[in-house]
């Protein structure tokens, strides 16, 4: 890679996700045309950076970022190698940190901006040297920004609801309320990215008629979780959701129990990605964090996982939850590096889910049942809105 970073800071008080800033670098430089270049990042404390800022500015204080390009005063002769050295960029991860909580930003949004202007400073942008360059810079950072805020997992952890539960309760009486639909829409307005809603063969909870009205309803992702069912893969290419999840299904089940073992029907759940591929319909699988089924995920065209978190959230020791969630982390690492979308779910709660939602690899999370309850008693929106401050807070502490 052509982003080299170095750590400097005390990690223990405030983690970086590191890959995903290395990540994110070699992205910029893509988008500046510089993929040829390699660039330095180095993370320090506000002693450090006071320290250089003293040294080679003149200023005896800390700053959030100084930049130093190469050129200055480099051996000409270096310019001639394949890989050409842009110059050093040194973020203090503590005012980053102060500045995020200034500027109410998550703390990776914060490092996101302050490596542009700093890259940008490199490049040789300079907001110091008259109002006309401050303007040209500030519109650079703000077209870089855009561009890079589109690509995945740059962004926060997202939260997609399953609102299931919703038509749990109305099922019990067999009426029309409470309504999944209506749930559905409180759950974006509070911020989901996404809802989820599995039709099961019984129709024990959702029902058809949820799924045809959220597809016409929703603004942001529907994510139609399904068993490879004849009947419902005809419904799924008639709705069209903006992704489906294959999950195993149990008639007797009282929820989705296991990942889905692709190693033992390869070829059906193959058959069902190539004909929503037909369809342009993304398809996810929900498997346990296992390689071995990633390997074949990827072998037969998903486009995401969803790592069964179920596990980990039942695990009845310290020692158990620490051991299933390596288990995670490793598999998600695993399913990014093979190019897989990773996401996760089952069983996640207020309690357990800020460890899952830190690692930079796993893009979204789908939260059901914990949501729902606590709805009961805060009302919907407060309860999406306490489950995103845990994804944010994560994402920030991380
Ligand atoms: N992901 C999948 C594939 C599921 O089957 C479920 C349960 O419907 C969930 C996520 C959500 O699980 P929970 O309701 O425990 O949050």
């Amino acid at each position: 890679m052509p982003t080299k970073l170095t750590c400097h800071y005390h990690r223990t008080g405030q983690r970086v996700k590191e890959r995903r800033l290395i990540q994110l670098a070699d992205r910029l430089l893509k988008e500046c045309g510089m993929s040829d270049h390699s660039l330095s990042i180095l993370l320090v404390d506000d002693e450090e950076i006071r320290q250089i800022n003293s040294q080679y500015r003149n200023k005896n204080q800390p700053t959030n970022v100084l930049s130093f390009p190469f050129a200055d005063g480099a051996d000409a002769s270096l310019a001639s190698l394949p890989i050409k050295e842009l110059g050093d960029v040194i973020i203090s991860v503590e005012t980053a940190r102060r500045e995020a909580l200034l500027y109410r930003q998550s703390f990776h949004e914060r490092m996101t901006w302050l490596l542009v202007h700093g890259l940008l400073h490199l490049l040789g942008f300079d907001h110091e040297r008259s109002s006309g360059e401050e303007e040209k810079m500030q519109a650079r950072e703000q077209e870089l920004l855009r561009k890079i805020n589109n690509y995945r997992r740059t962004a926060m952890t997202r939260l997609a609801i399953n609102v299931d539960h919703v038509a749990t309760i109305r099922q019990a009486r067999g009426i029309s309320e409470p309504d999944p639909v209506a749930a559905a829409a409180i759950c974006e307005l509070a911020g989901a990215a996404g809802i989820v809603v599995h039709l099961r063969e019984d129709r024990r909870h959702i029902q058809d008629r949820d799924v045809f009205l959220l597809r016409q309803t929703i603004k942001s992702k529907l994510n139609l979780e399904m068993g490879a069912n004849k009947e419902i893969i005809a419904i799924a290419l008639e709705i069209k959701p903006d992704l489906i999840t294959l999950v195993p299904e149990k008639r007797e089940e009282l929820t989705t129990e296991g990942g889905l073992d692709i190693l033992s029907q390869t070829k059906k759940i193959a058959k069902v990605i190539e004909k929503m591929a037909k369809a342009s319909i993304p398809v996810s699988l929900f498997l346990d964090p296992d390689p071995k089924q990633l390997a074949v995920a990827r072998e037969i065209g998903a486009t995401f996982v969803e790592l069964h978190t179920g596990r980990y959230c039942d695990a009845t020791s310290e020692t158990m939850a620490e051991h299933e969630f390596e288990l995670l982390a490793a598999a998600a690492e695993e399913g990014d590096r093979m190019g897989l979308r990773v996401c996760a779910g089952h069983g996640l709660n207020y309690q357990n889910t800020a460890p899952i939602a830190a690692l930079d690899t796993i893009e979204e999370l789908s939260i059901g049942h914990a949501i729902i309850a606590r709805s009961l008693f805060t009302g919907m929106d407060k309860a999406v809105r306490d489950m995103l401050a845990i994804i944010r807070q994560a994402d920030m502490l991380l």
